[in-house]
């Protein structure tokens, strides 16, 4: 088991397959020209199932692909059907642009749920947000996914001033649909943009939606990053993902992989850890992992503790397109 010095027993993996990514997001991408890395940088496939397995070996029951935008990988059928042979729940976080070229591959491994951002309900403020025209599809593929019986959950990154204003329409959306929307605080990184006065805090939107819903409160698992609500009367759920305003880092469960094959033993670690160099050389790389772990800090990678005096060009990480979420 992979358990650090907080006693927290590590069994969450994301792994990100690309850094590559079909949209431009503003909160995500650096405001300068990013360059995608070369194919010869990425973990293969045959790679990211070497590390999965030794990751599983360890103790890891959940895996979960993300990006950049992990369906831009051509291979990315072939990676979630190899990871479908380990014992492993797999999850997947995508723009949903190109779901429904996946949707056979995704269904064969089994894969019930699935994780797909969306900012804006409205087509030119999705335009904006996205810097590409593609509501249309991620809305037909969001429908096409829950027609096909997966469990779909909306992760809406709240930008004050932004998409604010549209917290009522997403929890409109859930009278009818099955869905789980998640509202998540907007979180520094590096060259992102962010400013404190930008963040939209979940405690608000709580309240905004309370005024005009009956909400009761759901049972939340204990590795969760969300506080999970239902609304009377709709067939879909609500939640809140607060890093910034009520960090749940004393249940964090997850490590990282990035598409270059470094471990990062938390979302706002300064610190990386090369897994891909010792795999290729056929090296034991346990030893790198379990350092990696003792390392963890108790909260935020040790970048801060207090959101309101963060200074997000001071940060020592990773841009989030880099990371994976
Ligand atoms: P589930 O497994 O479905 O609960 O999803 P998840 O919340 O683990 O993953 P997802 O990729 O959908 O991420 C949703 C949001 O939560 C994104 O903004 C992530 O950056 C954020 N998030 C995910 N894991 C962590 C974490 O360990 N720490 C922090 N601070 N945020 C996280
Ligand atoms: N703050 C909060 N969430 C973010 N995401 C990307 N950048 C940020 C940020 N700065 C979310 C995306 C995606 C997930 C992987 O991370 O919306 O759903
Ligand atoms: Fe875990 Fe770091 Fe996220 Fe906190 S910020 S929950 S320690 S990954």
């Amino acid at each position: 088991m992979l358990v650090d010095t907080f006693n927290r027993v590590h069994d969450y993996l994301r792994i990100s397959i690309t850094d590559a990514c079909n949209f431009r997001c503003v909160y995500c991408m650096p405001e300068e020209n990013i360059t995608f890395l070369k194919q010869q940088y990425l973990m293969s496939n045959e790679e990211i199932f070497s590390l999965a397995k030794i990751f599983v070996d360890l103790g890891v029951t959940k895996i979960r692909l993300t990006g950049g935008e992990p369906l831009v990988r051509k291979d990315f059928g072939s990676i979630v059907s190899k990871l479908a042979l380990l014992p492993i729940k797999i999850g997947i976080t995508t723009n949903g642009l190109l779901l429904d070229n996946y949707l056979e591959d995704i269904k064969k491994a089994d894969i019930v749920s699935i994780n797909i951002s969306l900012d804006s309900l409205r087509k030119e403020k999705f335009k904006t947000i996205t810097q590409r025209d593609h509501f249309d599809q991620v809305m037909k593929n969001i429908l096409l996914c829950i027609e096909n019986n997966l469990y779909v959950k909306l992760n809406v990154v709240t930008l004050k001033g932004v998409n604010d204003s549209e917290i009522i329409d997403f929890v409109h959306l859930t009278k009818n649909l099955p869905i789980h929307v998640r509202f998540i605080e907007y979180m520094p990184f590096s060259g992102n943009n962010w400013d404190k006065d930008k963040v939209f805090s979940n405690q608000i939107a709580l309240q905004t939606i309370e005024n005009q819903f009956s909400l009761f409160k759901l049972v939340d698992e204990k590795n969760d990053t969300d506080k999970k609500f239902g609304i009377f009367g709709h067939a879909g759920t609500i939640s809140f993902i607060s890093t910034l305003t009520d960090t749940f880092c004393s249940t964090c469960n997850r490590l990282r992989i990035t598409s270059d094959g470094k471990l990062k033993n938390c979302l706002f670690g300064k610190e990386e850890f090369d897994l891909i160099t010792p795999l290729r050389n056929g090296e034991n790389i346990v030893p790198i992992i379990v350092n990696a772990i003792v390392k963890k800090h108790e909260k935020l990678g040790g970048q801060f503790v207090d959101y309101t005096q963060v200074v997000a060009s001071t940060l020592e990480n990773r841009s989030m397109i880099k990371i994976g979420g």
